[in-house]
């Protein structure tokens, strides 16, 4: 087999870095959306009407479909995006579709009225600070009625962190919690999607160089994120509390060679990187510390790295074979 070079571990430093690069890159992509009515049918009978904000996102998706398997009528949701014609199918089983974006207040009174109950999904880079934008939605959902608010933010929070992308979520949670309605904080850590590609990239290379002191992260996936959000949504008695919603182990690059070497037979070799390489850890303790809240709010244990390599083993399997 012709082997690729080998990957070097990319510190979660410049990980962030790509988030924010994408998300940057994700606005400017946008089209000028179109203003869709509410093109589903209103509810019978009193029960609580649950709005998802950014619903055609990722883990916006993921709500809306776990919140339908767990059995909330399609007419009890109140689906809101910039994008709404992307949700047709579900106005067609009777969601209200709505157009809404955080940084158009104006937008969002129509948005909101008659919802209950709200997840509000954290968003990306806009022409707003992202506290101000995120802080319209929250303004504009408590006067539209909306009684509880729960906000997708950042495990870095709850081990006190101040800096990058804590601070943004701090401020959110501080308008959150002043706002009148019960708030529910759901700190969610790494997504795990880039475990998948760095086992591929091992496998294919078969061998991985790794820091010393690389981090050890707890990854989640974000059907674990949308399953949690949707347990706090459908139950009551999840007011007023914080989250951490995390895979359930703290994983490196070395337990993640493991497991793909497990998963497909591959061998790879594990390498220390010389002393002198990028090796400073930057996760630190938030991002390796273990909660089961996943498992008490989901009544399933996190998705395990080991788990989430079983579900792509036909792509790592082609990555072997590269
Ligand atoms: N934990 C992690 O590892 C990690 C990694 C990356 C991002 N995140 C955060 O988690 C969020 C959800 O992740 P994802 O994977 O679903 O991201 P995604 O697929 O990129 O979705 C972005 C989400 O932000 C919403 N949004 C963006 N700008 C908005 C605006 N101006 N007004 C209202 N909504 C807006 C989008 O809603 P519509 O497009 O439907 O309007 C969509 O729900 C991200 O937005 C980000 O804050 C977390």
């Amino acid at each position: 087999m012709v082997r690729n070079k080998a990957p070097t571990f990319i510190p979660l430093r410049r990980r962030l870095l790509q988030f924010a690069a994408l998300s940057t890159f994700a606005m400017g992509a946008l089209h000028a959306p179109s203003r869709a009515q509410d093109s589903g049918s209103e509810p019978a009978g009193p029960a609580e009407r649950i709005i998802v904000s950014g619903a055609s996102g990722q883990l916006g998706g993921l709500v809306v479909e776990e919140l339908l398997a767990r059995g909330v009528p399609a007419e009890r949701l109140i689906l809101v995006s910039r994008t709404p014609e992307g949700l047709q199918p579900y106005a067609e089983m009777g969601a209200a579709v709505r157009y809404g974006d955080f940084t158009e207040p104006l937008s969002l009174p129509a948005a909101y009225a008659g919802g209950d109950r709200m997840l509000l999904i954290s968003i990306g880079r806009t022409n707003l600070p992202r506290p101000q934008a995120q802080g319209n939605a929250i303004r504009a959902a408590v006067e539209a009625g909306v009684r509880h608010i729960a906000y997708t933010s950042w495990v870095g929070i709850s081990h006190g962190e101040t800096e990058g992308l804590s601070a943004d979520h701090a401020a959110t949670e501080t308008i959150l919690r002043d706002s009148g309605a019960a708030w529910t904080m759901l700190r969610n850590s790494i997504y795990a999607d880039g475990v998948v590609q760095d086992a591929a990239a091992m496998i294919a290379a078969g061998r991985v160089v790794v820091p010393e002191n690389a981090d050890r992260i707890t990854y989640v996936t974000r059907e674990d994120c949308a399953a949690a959000a949707a347990a706090v949504l459908i139950a009551p008695g999840h007011e007023n509390r914080a989250y951490d919603i995390t895979g359930p182990a703290a994983v490196g690059p070395r337990e993640i060679a493991a497991a793909a070497s497990a998963v497909t037979g591959a061998a790879i070799d594990v390498v220390a990187a010389p002393a002198s390489s990028d090796a400073q850890p930057f996760g630190g303790p938030a991002l390796a510390a273990v909660s089961s809240h996943v498992e008490e709010l989901t009544g399933r244990p996190a998705t395990s790295v080991r788990a989430l390599l079983e579900a792509h083993r036909e792509e790592l399997m082609a990555a072997a074979r590269r």
